[in-house]
C-alpha cells in the first residue's frame, strides 16, 4: 500500500563511509530503490538497486520517488544531517511528513567544529551555500564564533572580504577546513587578512573564531 512505504532519508556524513550511522548503512543496503548524488551513488549502490541521481532535476528526482514509494520504501542519500539544509527541506514540501523517515548524519559543519575540538553551542552557524546570510548573522562582535558553509562563488577569499567589509579584524582566525573525513582533509588555520591574498577554497567548512 502506498501510504505504508516510507522515503527513508539518510544523512550519510561529511563523507567518509566510517561516518555514518550502522542503522543509516543497514538503510541504505537493504534499499530496492536508491537516490543520491552520484558521488553517493558510486560509493554505495549495490547490483540489484535502482537507483536515481539527485540533479539539478529536482522535480525528476522527485517523480521518481513518487512512482517507486508505491511499491517500496525508497531511501534517498544525503550529505552530512538531513535536518541541515539538504533535499529533505523539498520532500518535506512534496510529500507527507508521516511518510518520511530521517535517520540523522553528522554533519560537515559537525565534523569541523570537532575537527578543531571547539564547542559548537555558542557558534552562531550561517549558510553561503546558494544563498547569502543575513547581515546579522554575520555582523562582528567581539568573542563571536562563526561556522559557515560555502560554495564555488563565495568560497574562503571572497567570504574574507565579505566579513572584512562587515567590521571583522584583519587579524581575526579563520579555519579553511576542506575535504573533511576523507584521506586528503585539509585544514588551514589563516586570518581573514591573509585569507583574502590565498588561493580560494571552494565547498568547504570556514570556521571563524
Ligand atoms: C548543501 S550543503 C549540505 C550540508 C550537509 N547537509 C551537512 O549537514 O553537512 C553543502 C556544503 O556543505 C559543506 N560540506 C559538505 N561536505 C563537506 C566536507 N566533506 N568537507 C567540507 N565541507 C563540506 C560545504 O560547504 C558544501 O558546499
Amino acid at each position: 500500500m502506498e501510504t505504508q512505504n516510507k522515503i527513508v532519508v539518510v544523512g550519510i556524513g561529511p563523507g567518509n563511509p566510517d561516518y555514518i550511522v550502522p542503522k543509516g548503512l543497514k538503510a541504505i543496503e537493504q534499499a530496492k530503490f536508491l537516490v543520491g548524488g552520484r558521488r553517493a551513488l558510486n560509493q554505495f549502490a549495490a547490483d540489484g538497486q535502482e537507483t536515481c541521481p539527485i540533479t539539478a532535476d529536482i522535480q525528476g528526482v522527485m517523480d521518481f520517488i513518487r512512482a517507486k514509494v508505491k511499491l517500496d520504501n525508497v531511501v534517498a542519500m544525503v550529505s552530512g544531517d538531513p535536518g541541515y539544509y539538504s533535499l529533505l527541506d523539498a520532500l518535506r514540501r512534496e510529500f507527507p511528513a508521516e511518510q518520511i523517515t530521517v535517520i540523522p548524519g553528522i554533519s560537515a559543519m559537525q565534523y569541523a567544529f570537532a575537527r578543531l575540538a571547539l564547542p559548537w553551542h555558542d557558534a552562531t552557524l550561517a549558510s553561503f551555500h546558494g544563498r547569502t546570510p543575513t547581515a546579522q548573522d554575520i555582523a562582528y562582535k567581539q568573542g563571536k564564533i562563526l561556522g559557515l558553509l560555502t560554495d564555488s562563488k563565495y568560497n574562503s577569499q571572497t567570504i574574507a572580504e565579505i566579513l572584512l567589509q562587515a567590521g571583522w579584524p584583519k587579524t581575526q582566525t579563520m579555519h579553511i577546513c576542506s575535504h573533511l573525513s576523507y584521506d586528503d582533509e585539509t585544514v588551514v588555520t589563516t586570518t581573514l587578512g591573509e585569507a583574502i591574498k590565498l588561493t580560494a577554497v571552494a565547498h568547504c567548512i570556514l570556521i571563524i573564531v
